[in-house]
């Protein structure tokens, strides 16, 4: 493969509703991950449940247009019901691994990442105090992995986090996780970095970073990259935040082991920052009007945008 591809997280309703927006995707990108529709909280809302119409909406999707998928997501402290973690270990291993198998199995063959564990460690490079880590103790991230490559041995095998971008304490202790799931024989195949930065300076030792789980044999992406910036946003804020995006996508380009640079969301119409951090905005590639930013032409070269 020459260089990363480029992807989008895809708004569910907005896919549905929106031809403009869907018509862009199309335009736009070679992968897709649904921004939620795959979580476990929508696809398994109770113990034996399941909802498939989002995640179904989506794969349909990617292979009417030829785009790759990448599946988002598995294993997670956020969107998972209760029920999943807290009946005791015996029930939580019997559903982690039962909600893998569904999941994964519905769509063997068809994805091509999966981001199986999400956000696993925290800032201080320990085991996040996850429900799953307290329900299963730190074998459910080779338990996880183990039971998605049993459902689908052609998929891709994710961890995934943030603040994961430099070289720093958190992903220093990933790269020790990779390297001992690794040596114990776990499938593990890629490392993902979310790339979610408050506009500034860019990630200064990302390519190094990406080039050392490249190292260990790993396939790396940068999974879910936007840059929000202070709003009302000025024009040097969106210059600046157009920096950031293009040296990302730079440093992807730069490093053979990155197979996807994937946006989390194209356009500030539909945004989960305005309602996640107080203050911030506009920190996609094109505009509420679909309009391209300087980001826009960071990322995609200087083509008009019709
Ligand atoms: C976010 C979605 O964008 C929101 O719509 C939802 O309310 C919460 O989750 N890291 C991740 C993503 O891995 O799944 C998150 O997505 C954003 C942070």
């Amino acid at each position: 493969m020459s260089g990363p591809l480029l992807g989008t997280a895809v708004h569910g309703r907005a896919l549905r509703e929106d031809a403009q927006y869907r018509r862009i995707v199309e335009r736009d990108f070679d992968v897709v991950t649904p921004e939620n529709a795959m979580k476990p909280a929508h696809v398994q809302p109770e113990p034996g449940r399941f909802d498939f119409a989002g995640a179904d909406e989506l794969v349909d999707f990617a292979e009417q247009t030829g785009k790759r998928v990448r599946g988002h997501t598995l294993v997670w402290h956020n969107q998972t019901p209760d029920w999943m973690t807290d009946g005791g270990p015996e029930a939580a291993r019997a559903h982690l691994v039962a909600h893998i198998e569904a999941v994964v199995g519905r769509y063997r063959g068809r994805i091509w990442h999966w981001d199986v564990v999400n956000e696993a460690l925290a800032d201080d490079g320990t085991l996040r105090d996850s429900p799953w880590l307290r329900a299963l103790g730190p074998d459910y991230l080779a338990i996880a992995l183990t039971a998605a490559h049993a459902a689908d041995p052609s998929a891709k095998l994710f961890l995934n986090d943030y603040n994961v971008e430099e070289v720093c304490t958190k992903s220093d202790a990933y790269y020790e996780l990779a390297r001992r799931l690794l040596a114990d024989g776990v499938p593990l195949h890629g490392f993902g970095v979310q790339g979610h930065r408050i506009s500034g300076e860019p990630p200064a030792s990302l390519r190094e970073n990406l080039e050392r789980f490249g190292a260990l044999g790993l396939e790396v992406a940068v999974t879910e990259a936007d840059v929000r910036v202070p709003v009302p946003a000025s024009r040097e804020d969106v210059e600046v935040q157009a920096s950031v995006y293009r040296r990302m996508l730079d440093d992807a380009r730069a490093v053979e082991a990155c197979t996807a640079f994937v946006v989390w969301g194209f356009s500030d119409r539909y945004s989960w920052i305005p309602e996640t951090f107080e203050g911030f905005g506009a920190a996609h590639v094109m505009d509420e009007h679909f309009r391209a930013k300087p980001a826009y032409s960071a990322v995609f070269g200087e083509e008009d945008v019709a």
